[in-house]
């Protein structure tokens, strides 16, 4: 697996294998790999036929009291757990490469990041579109793999590769759960042995959730349950559970419809902040 940091070095050997006629599949992340970013790369192997992964702790998506300097980063471990997936490259550019000086231009999808995570994370989809803007405009991908427990996140990356005419495949991977149902995240390595213990009443609840309204119990009722049963078990801020479309985002409060809608929640367990959602 090639290790890069230089822009031109990358597009020298993305340039080199499109001469040959391969495929390129692209995992962004940053860093603090676990099993579900693997996955994203066996997706993205098992379709193209040359694996890009990217490391890049993005500054501009997070707030200034949010964990840009605690954020985890491993990258020698990160690189093993790559190499071992039969990834091919890894793109690890410095800060001034991904924003040189000077930088002013910023991407944003109003609309699709102003729902759900949009009121408590106001910043954060302007950061992710702009970085993953420049990342699709470095790499040059065929096709890229975002997992599914960022819900929010795929479906604005999926509105801005329409909207900014980029011609990369955006495929979305099953969200990778721990045997007692907490879906794998970076910030997980935050959470103290109680608040571990603690943490799966998340998908629990959503879980629990499903079953009630597909049962009949109304859409309100169901997510208010599932709201006191999170706070109940220890969450401290219980941000939202909502059912909501699968493309828009636009929450559903009465009826369900007859195609399957998205339950999503956030909630914080101690300084941790924990998301997660279902197919309904
Ligand atoms: O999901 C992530 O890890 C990040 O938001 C991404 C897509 C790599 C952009 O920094």
């Amino acid at each position: 697996m090639q290790v890069v940091r230089t822009l031109e070095e990358l597009r020298s050997i993305v340039r080199g294998w499109k001469r040959e006629g391969l495929s390129v599949g692209f995992v962004p992340t940053m860093g603090a790999l676990h099993a579900g970013h693997l996955s994203l790369v066996d997706l993205s192997t098992a379709q193209c036929d040359r694996t890009i992964a990217s490391i890049f702790v993005n500054p501009t998506q997070f707030a200034p009291h949010e964990d840009l300097d605690s954020y985890p980063r491993q990258e020698q471990q990160d690189h093993d757990l790559l190499r071992g997936r039969g990834c091919d490259l890894v793109f690890c550019p410095e800060v001034s490469v991904m924003y040189p000086e000077g930088e002013e231009t910023r991407v944003s999808v109003p609309q699709m990041g102003a729902k759900l995570e949009g009121p408590f994370r106001p910043h954060f989809f302007g950061g992710v579109a702009t970085v993953v803007a420049k990342l699709f405009n470095q790499v040059e991908p065929d096709k890229a793999f975002f997992g599914e427990k960022d819900y929010q996140q795929v479906q604005v990356i999926k509105r801005m590769v329409i909207d900014l005419c980029f011609g990369i495949e955006i495929v979305p991977g099953p969200t990778a759960r721990a045997g007692d149902g907490l879906a794998l995240s970076s910030r997980n390595a935050y959470l103290s042995a109680v608040q571990r213990a603690i943490a799966p009443v998340l998908f629990a609840s959503l879980h629990r959730c499903a079953i009630r309204m597909r049962n009949g119990t109304p859409p309100e009722i169901a997510l208010a349950e599932a709201k006191a049963a999170i706070s109940k078990a220890g969450f401290e801020n219980v941000e939202y559970v909502d059912a909501v479309d699968p493309g828009t985002l636009d929450q559903i409060t009465d009826t369900l419809p007859d195609y399957p809608c998205r339950l999503i929640a956030a909630a914080w367990l101690g300084k941790t902040r924990l998301i997660d959602n279902i197919a309904l």
